[in-house]
């Protein structure tokens, strides 16, 4: 192998599933000691590409070369073994086994079929320091955050041999400062030679860490281009295959403020729970968006919680409507028109088995009443209005949502909330996962429904996003509510330094 011949290469790969040509004769080159960025939008093929190199998918054409012998991957861990390594955004270990059994997983060390405890002790510590890490390899998996955990899917793959590191949205759920680790590792990897292909829909990520950038759209490649020499603009106008049309946030925005109903709808007075959230304030109007900021872990999603009567709190008095209400349930939540989208789309969403038309209908039907079915002609109207709308990829209405892209059923769930048509809706992280096009499209949503009426509470990691929705920003740190900015305060630099001072 001579120093250009790509450590992979990908010729004219194929793959199609009922309906959809998810590949369509891709080719991908990837180097040693590069970041390659996979990119695209949602449903553009590259879990797909991913699946095929590590044997999860057969290809129906194309041929894959590992140091320029073609290879036929048939199972992750025949990929394992010849060196491509994936780690996915879930981490797929088991979170009841201390972190050294996971990194020996299915390959304990054993003297006289007994496991020994030692070796294995010694082999994961060598591993996680490889990374940097030292970790009491002792403790349960489950014990570290997310972050961690995912270290340690990346200490196990390299530790059964890897030439190639492919992640696969690995930042999704990770804060500024986890992902700063991540990257710290990416980059010692990077200079041990590895080659690292990595999928994400976070621009500012793939242009602090790669080299250079393959862009897919529709299945199909749109071309190969080095990070330095492609600006951001033109990187978009790649992946969606058009312009991309900002929209002006901040005219939609004044317009509803003016017409903001002063009218109160809730008002939560010293509400708090031990351990969730210190006692705080909150006060949200008719047809208003209500951000809230603050780091993972910062009390955003527990405060959620309380207020959808998933968590009940300690102390403190809600009222709605100007008439106090005791703490109530999700059933009574929802009866009181409330909504709640949930960060978690894979415990507390999506149902895997049910079809997209489905899955969208659920929170309106639940709310009707399950005795009250809506006609199948509406249901159709509704999906459809969603599916086109947030563009969401998929052959019809009918295809089971578990057969979508990862992006596309984030979509789902959260169609299935707009078209609920709550009174009052908490959207906890919504466009996780979903590509700059659709992002727009929901902000624009949202922004809408509230014109309507609809009052939303919308919890976002990216700041940008939350100073475009949002009328009124309360910023949280360690569990505390720490101010409140309204109209003009709202600005990312702003909410960013009272985030992190402390
Ligand atoms: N098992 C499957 N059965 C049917 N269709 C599938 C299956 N897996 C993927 N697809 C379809 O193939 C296309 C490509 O999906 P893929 O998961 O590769 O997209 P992606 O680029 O990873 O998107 P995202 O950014 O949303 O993760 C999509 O239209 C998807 O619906
Ligand atoms: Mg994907």
């Amino acid at each position: 192998m001579s120093e250009t011949t790509p450590i992979l290469s990908v010729r004219g790969i194929s793959k199609s599933f009922p309906g959809v040509k998810a590949l369509a004769g891709v080719d991908f080159n990837l180097y040693q000691g590069e970041v390659h960025a996979l990119m695209g939008e949602n449903g553009a093929g590259k879990s797909t590409l991913i699946k095929l190199l590590t044997g999860v998918y057969e290809r129906d054409q194309g041929q894959i070369f590992l140091e320029g012998k073609e290879i036929r991957p048939h199972s992750p861990n025949h990929a394992q073994e010849m060196g491509i390594s994936t780690v996915y955004q879930e981490v797929n270990l088991v979170p009841t086994l201390s972190v050294a059994e996971n990194i020996f997983l299915g390959r304990q060390p054993l003297r006289f079929g007994a496991i020994q405890w030692q070796k294995m002790k010694t082999g994961a510590e060598a591993a996680l320091q490889r990374l940097n890490l030292n970790l009491d390899v002792k403790q349960q998996l489950s014990s570290y955050s997310i972050a961690v955990q995912q270290m340690v899917a990346i200490a196990r793959a390299l530790d059964i041999s890897a030439k190639i590191l492919i992640l696969d949205e690995p930042t999704s759920s990770l804060d500024s400062n986890e992902v700063a680790q991540l990257f710290k590792v990416v980059r010692k990897l990077k200079k041990d030679g590895l080659g690292i292909i990595f999928v994400t829909h976070f621009l500012d990520q793939v242009y602090e860490i790669s080299d250079r950038i393959t862009v897919l759209r529709n299945g199909q490649l749109v071309g190969e281009f080095e990070t330095g020499a492609l600006p951001r603009i033109e990187l978009i106008k790649k992946m969606i295959g058009r312009e991309f049309e900002a929209f002006n946030a901040q005219d939609d925005k004044r317009e509803s403020s003016a017409e903001i109903d002063k009218k109160q709808f809730m008002k939560v007075e010293r509400l708090s729970k031990k351990g969730a959230v210190v006692p705080f304030d909150l006060s949200l109007h008719i047809g208003e968006v209500l951000g809230l900021a603050g780091l993972l872990g910062s009390g955003r999603t527990e405060i959620a919680r309380l207020l959808f009567g998933i968590d009940k709190a300690d102390h403190g008095r809600i009222f709605l409507d100007n008439r106090q209400v005791a703490f109530f349930s999700p059933r009574k939540a929802i009866a009181f028109g409330f909504g709640f989208c949930p960060e978690d789309r894979k415990t507390s969403g999506i149902i895997e088995e049910l079809s997209v038309k489905e899955n969208i209908i659920l929170a309106l039907q639940a709310k009707k009443g399950w005795l009250h079915t809506i006609s199948r002609k509406t249901q159709e109207e509704i999906a459809a209005t969603y599916i086109r709308t947030l563009n969401i990829a998929t052959p019809n209405a009918d295809q089971k949502v578990k057969n979508l892209s990862g992006g596309n059923q984030q979509k789902a769930i959260v169609a299935r909330w707009l078209a609920s048509n709550p009174r009052f809706l908490i959207l906890d992280e919504p466009t996780r996962g979903i590509d700059i096009g659709a992002k727009a499209e929901i902000q624009k949503l949202i922004l809408s429904l509230s014109n309507e009426g609809m009052s939303i509470l919308f919890i976002s990691s990216e700041l940008n996003e939350v100073t475009r929705c949002a009328h009124r920003v309360v910023v949280l740190r360690d569990r505390r509510k720490i101010t409140e900015l309204t109209a003009d305060q709202i600005d990312e630099q702003v909410i960013m330094h009272t985030i992190a001072e402390g």
